[in-house]
């Protein structure tokens, strides 16, 4: 774990895009402080003359890249990615998370494995000892699947909610609903990622298992940055 000094979200959005070399393909997240990290990129674009593409992980972000007249394309012209920088809602001692409470799971997910480098970057507020204490795990589900999939997730023991409730159920930018699944404690992601996705009807989970090579975490006046296989699982 190293240290260095800059303070608040703006800060940290700096400190990711720091990463970020010239020539580089890289992978844009979506929330709040993926967005911090959007900005600070299209500063560098902007002040540097950096010249990067970007793919983003949703069409918020794509709406805020292209606001900020960052070069965009799409996935399949990319092909593999330098580097992703993208949010979390929980991080476990060994950089496993939970992500998906902005609703983008399943391309943030996608453009996370297309990518050589996954770099997360969160408040210390999402810094959990086990995941699934804080966040239910979020699970996108094709609309016509959705009653097996809720009997298939209870079975799984999870309490299984309908994000947006089912008069006006939220839809994913891939026209899917998403279970918000309350586990009463996670100890294995990996099996269990793999458990929810054997269900028919499951398109993918929030659960990011070994993933993650380094987080960032913006605490108080500090960003703190945890690398995979460092910390004390
Ligand atoms: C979006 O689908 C999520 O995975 C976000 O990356 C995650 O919810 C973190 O968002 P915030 O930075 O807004 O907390």
């Amino acid at each position: 774990m190293t240290t260095s000094a800059h303070a608040g979200p703006a800060a940290l959005g700096r400190a990711a895009a720091g990463y970020v070399e010239n020539g580089m393909k890289v992978g844009l997240g979506t929330g709040r402080a993926a967005a911090e990290f959007v900005r600070a990129l299209g500063a560098r674009v902007r002040d540097e003359r950096l010249s990067i593409v970007g793919v983003p992980t949703s069409e918020a972000t794509r709406a805020l890249a292209e606001k900020l007249d960052l070069p965009l394309i799409t996935l399949a012209e990319a092909g593999v990615l330098d580097l992703t920088v993208d949010g979390a809602d929980e991080v476990d001692p060994r950089l496993d998370l939970v992500k998906g409470l902005g609703g983008a799971l399943v391309r943030e997910k996608i453009v996370a494995a297309s990518s050589r480098r996954l770099v997360i970057v969160v408040g210390a507020e999402k810094l959990v000892e086990r995941l699934g204490v804080r966040t239910p795990v979020p699970v996108e589900v094709v609309p016509f699947g959705l009653s097996l999939c809720v009997r298939a997730v209870l079975a799984l023991g999870a309490q299984p909610a309908l994000r947006g409730g089912a008069s006006t159920p939220f839809v994913s930018d891939n026209g899917n609903y998403v279970l918000d699944c309350r586990f009463p404690g996670i100890d294995d992601a990996e099996s269990l990622d793999r458990a929810l996705r054997d269900i028919p009807g499951v398109v993918g989970t929030g659960l990011f298992a070994g993933m993650a090579e380094q987080v960032l975490v913006q605490q108080g006046g500090e960003v703190r940055v945890l690398e995979r296989g460092l910390g004390s699982p």
